[in-house]
């Protein structure tokens, strides 16, 4: 199967089974923009929850914070933003289409947009020279037209993390280094959205800003570097082999940056990032000083003397993330016809089906006292429709990783039997064990890999 199928496929059954869809589809769709359905949001849910405890949990000094979108807007004028954050823009002034100028070459100041052919219509000598774009969403405040009441919608969740960090300093006596963490919507008027939910207009960062002494940034980078690869493999169970590194080269640095690097994933479409890793220095911390007429300095307790941190972030996207979950989890296995989404099972938007092999002989009543029981654990669903075939390979699709099943021996010793969606092993237990059963499988869980694994 071509790489590109392989997206087509994964979009299909996003949408036949609830994960995603295009937004406002009854009005022939709204470029750049999706819905979450049912099992998406779920799993998208998981995956930040993931990172909350990864950031605020498992570090001790990690805090959380909720700013708004809607922020001062010298704010971006203060960032950077306002005067930096574009994108070189060219169209094809024979069928309108629009690219990134930087898409043709990355020294596209020096390309003769003249002699540069249109990869759509074909045409050449028709692109218009590079016009540079801000990304910026703006909207207005308050009473139309009134003056002063422009605002941006935030093109990062970082902005509101360092106007609010003296304050989240000092309310939780947080010393340095200390780190706030953040999950929220951003927007960015992109000139070219695509590769399904990869690059959008409105999406959701996972930001993490760790404050620390000047000196010891090189140190931090490296740590954090090695904790952030971590969490694919381990708190995602993505294929090790699927995420590397790529540093960005001088002259790719972000106007903040001292030092950066994407964490990329293999998507379908190629090697794209997912996270960034960068030294912000202090940067943000200086410009905001200088801007707002309020200190952003704090006090070291040794040298008794102020000082401006240096800001270490880690920044991902999660619609990225839940993209490369997918692509990593979606599993043709020819031998079985079927497909799988090998989730994680703490992932999996489903944690188990209950069935009842047939709808007599009082079995339904005894898969309904169990599904409530594990309806206090975790989400489940009940389904005694059609063959115990046909209804694994249906939660197969969807990502579940437990089907427990009730049969005749129930009615005799008390026992049902739990099949594990990867490797479709049946094992028989008690039923007072199925919820340590389930809940051992997803702590001890490894990733299933078929003996002949063909790679998609
Ligand atoms: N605060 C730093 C910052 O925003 P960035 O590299 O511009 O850095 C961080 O963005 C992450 O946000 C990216 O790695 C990506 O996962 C996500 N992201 C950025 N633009 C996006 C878009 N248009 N659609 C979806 N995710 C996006």
């Amino acid at each position: 199967m071509k790489k590109s199928q392989r997206l087509e496929k994964i979009v299909a059954l996003a949408k036949r089974r609830g994960f995603i869809f295009q937004s406002s589809e009854i009005y022939g769709g709204f470029g750049a923009a999706y819905d979450y359905g049912p099992l998406g949001v779920s799993l998208k849910n998981s995956i930040a929850q993931r990172w909350w405890r990864a950031m605020t949990q498992l570090h001790e000094n990690i805090v959380g914070l909720d700013s708004s979108i809607l922020m001062h807007p010298k704010i971006w004028e203060a960032s950077g933003h306002v005067a930096e954050f574009h994108d070189p823009m060219v169209d094809c002034k024979q069928c309108k289409t629009r690219y990134r100028a930087d898409e043709f070459a990355g020294d596209y100041d020096q390309l003769d947009w003249a002699t540069v052919k249109c990869p759509t219509c074909g045409t050449t000598g028709k692109m218009t020279e590079p016009r540079q774009f801000n990304l910026m969403f703006k909207t207005m405040v308050g009473p139309v037209e009134e003056s002063g009441s422009e605002a941006y919608l935030r093109p990062e969740t970082a902005q509101g993390i360092y106007v609010n960090y003296l304050l989240t300093q000092g309310a939780m006596r947080l010393k340095v280094p200390f780190g706030i963490a953040q999950i929220g919507k951003a927007f960015r008027n992109e000139i070219v959205a695509r590769n399904f939910i990869f690059r959008t207009r409105e999406f959701e960062q996972m930001e993490m800003q760790y404050f620390v002494k000047p000196g010891t940034d090189d140190d931090e980078m490296t740590y954090w570097k090695a904790d952030r690869i971590n969490f694919f493999t381990n708190a995602l169970g993505i294929n090790a082999e699927k995420v590397r590194f790529r540093q960005h080269g001088e002259t790719e640095l972000a106007h903040y940056a001292k030092e950066a690097w994407d964490i990329e994933y293999e998507f379908p479409f190629g090697w794209s990032e997912i996270e960034g890793v960068h030294n912000r220095t202090d940067f943000d911390l200086r410009r905001h000083q200088e801007f707002s007429g309020k200190s952003m300095q704090l006090f070291d307790e040794e040298s008794r003397e102020k000082y401006f941190p240096y800001i270490i972030e880690t920044s991902a996207g999660l619609n990225r993330m839940l993209l490369a979950v997918l692509s990593d989890a979606y599993w043709e296995d020819e031998e079985n016809n079927r497909v799988v989404m090998r989730f994680h099972p703490a992932l999996a938007p489903v944690k188990a089906v209950i069935c009842p092999l047939v709808k007599k002989d009082g079995l339904p009543d005894l898969a309904h006292k169990i599904a409530d029981d594990l309806k206090q654990h975790w989400k489940i669903i009940y389904d005694q429709q059609g063959s115990i075939g046909k209804r694994y390979y249906r939660q197969d699709e969807a990502g579940t990783p437990f089907g427990i099943t009730v049969d005749h021996q129930t009615l005799e010793d008390d026992t049902v039997t739990i099949r594990e969606r990867d490797s479709q092993k049946q094992d028989r237990i008690p039923v007072t064990g199925v919820v340590k059963a389930i809940r051992d499988r997803i702590d001890n869980y490894s990733r299933f890999e078929p003996t002949e694994k063909k790679e998609l």
